[in-house]
C-alpha cells in the first residue's frame, strides 16, 4: 500500500463494500488501496481481503471512537449502513452522523455516501396512498438514507450521493427468487404492475464506486445513480424463463397485497415497490445505466448477471 491513498471501505466484508475492495485490489497500479472495516478480522471474509491485499482494521459504525480511528490518515472513505440487520431507519440516522463526523475529522477527501431517495419527498406523509410507517417514514429504509445525506453536506464533508438499485442479488440471498405456484409454474413476484425497475449486481455497485473515487473532484457534492438495466416484471421474468430454461411468469401483485406478506420489513418493501411504481420517471431518470457503464465498464445486464449466476438462485 506505500504510496497508495487509502480508502476506508465500511461494509467490506458485504456485498457493495466488497465489490468496491475487490476492484480497487484487482486495479494493482491503481492510486488506491483499501482499509476494510470489519467487526471481527479472524472471519474467512475478512481474511480473503487480507489475502487480496487490503489493511484489515476493526471497527464498528455503532462506535464512534473506533470510526475516528479507522477513518485517521486516509484519503476517502465508503460509507454505507446495514438497515436489514436491524430495521431501525433511528439507527441509520445515528450511525450516518457518526460517519459524517469521524470524515470531517480526519479531514477525508472524498466519500461514497451509499445512500438512497428521501421518499418523502414525492410522497409527503399526509399521502393516503401508502401508510405511514414507524411514525415519520413512508419507505423507512429509503427515507432515513435520504434524510442523511444533509449530514454528510452540514459536516462539510466532499461527498459522492450514490443512488444504488434493486441488487439483483436479492434473487440469491433475499427470498425474492421465483416461486413455484399452485400450477406448477415458476413465478417471479413483483409489485411493479407494467412499470420498470432499475437493478443491479451488487458487486457492480462496488464497481461504479471505484469509477467514483477515480473520478474524484469532479463528482464531489454530485449525485450519481447506477443501475444495470432498467427492466419490467415481464422482461425480468423473460430473462429467468432464458436462464433457468424453464418458464417463469411474472406475477404482479399489488402493493396493498405486499405489505401484509407478514415477513419483517414487509410493510417497507411494499411501500418501496409502490414508490418504484408510482414514481417510475424519476426513479428511473436519477439512476443511468450509460452512467453506470462509463464508471464501470465492465457492468452487466440482468442476463449476463444470470448467465453467472442461474445455479445459485433460490427457487421457492
Ligand atoms: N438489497 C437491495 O436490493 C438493496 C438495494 C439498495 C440498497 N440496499 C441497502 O444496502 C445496505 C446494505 O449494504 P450491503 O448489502 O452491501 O451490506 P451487507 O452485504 O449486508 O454487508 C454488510 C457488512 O457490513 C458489516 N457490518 C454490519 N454491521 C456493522 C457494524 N455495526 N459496524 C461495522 N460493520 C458492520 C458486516 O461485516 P462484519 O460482519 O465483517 O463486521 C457485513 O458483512 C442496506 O442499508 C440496504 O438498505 C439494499
Amino acid at each position: 500500500m506505500m504510496g497508495k491513498k487509502i480508502i476506508v471501505v465500511l461494509g467490506a466484508t458485504g456485498a457493495q463494500g466488497g465489490g468496491l475492495a475487490r476492484s480497487i485490489l484487482a486495479d494493482k497500479n491503481g492510486d488506491y488501496g483499501v482499509r476494510a472495516v470489519t467487526r471481527d478480522p479472524s472471519t474467512d471474509k475478512a481474511r480473503a481481503l487480507a489475502a487480496l491485499g487490503a489493511e484489515v482494521v476493526a471497527a464498528n459504525v455503532d462506535d464512534a471512537k473506533s470510526l475516528e480511528r479507522a477513518f485517521q490518515g486516509a484519503y476517502g472513505a465508503f460509507c454505507v449502513t446495514f438497515f436489514w440487520d436491524h430495521l431501525s431507519p433511528d439507527k441509520e440516522l445515528a450511525q450516518a452522523a457518526a460517519m459524517a463526523t469521524a470524515a470531517k475529522g480526519a479531514g477525508l477527501q472524498h466519500v461514497i455516501w451509499s445512500t438512497l431517495e428521501d421518499t418523502r419527498k414525492l410522497v409527503p406523509l399526509h399521502d393516503s396512498r401508502m401508510p405511514t410507517l414507524q411514525g415519520k417514514y413512508k419507505v423507512p429504509h429509503f427515507d432515513a438514507k435520504g434524510e442523511a445525506n444533509e449530514l454528510f453536506a452540514k459536516a462539510g464533508v466532499p461527498t459522492t450521493y450514490l443512488l444504488t438499485s434493486f441488487f439483483w442479488d436479492n434473487l440469491i440471498h433475499f427470498g425474492m427468487g421465483p416461486k413455484r405456484g399452485a400450477d406448477g409454474k415458476l413465478a417471479f413476484v413483483l409489485p411493479m404492475a407494467d412499470k420498470k425497475l432499475p437493478g443491479i449486481a451488487a458487486e457492480d455497485i462496488g464497481k461504479c464506486a471505484h469509477g467514483i473515487f477515480r473520478a474524484a473532484s469532479q463528482l464531489v457534492g454530485k449525485t450519481v445513480g447506477v443501475a444495470g438495466e432498467h427492466l419490467t416484471g415481464a422482461e425480468y421474468a423473460a430473462r429467468l424463463t432464458h436462464a433457468l430454461e424453464q418458464e417463469v411468469v411474472y406475477s404482479y401483485v399489488p402493493p396493498e397485497i405486499y405489505r401484509t406478506f407478514g415477513f419483517p420489513g414487509a410493510d417497507d418493501l411494499g411501500n418501496m415497490f409502490q414508490y418504484k411504481r408510482d414514481c417510475e420517471r424519476e426513479f428511473c431518470a436519477a439512476r443511468s445505466v450509460d452512467v453506470s457503464r462509463a464508471l464501470n465498464p465492465e457492468l452487466q445486464g440482468f442476463a449476463q448477471w444470470l448467465a453467472r449466476n442461474k445455479s445459485r438462485i433460490a427457487i421457492g
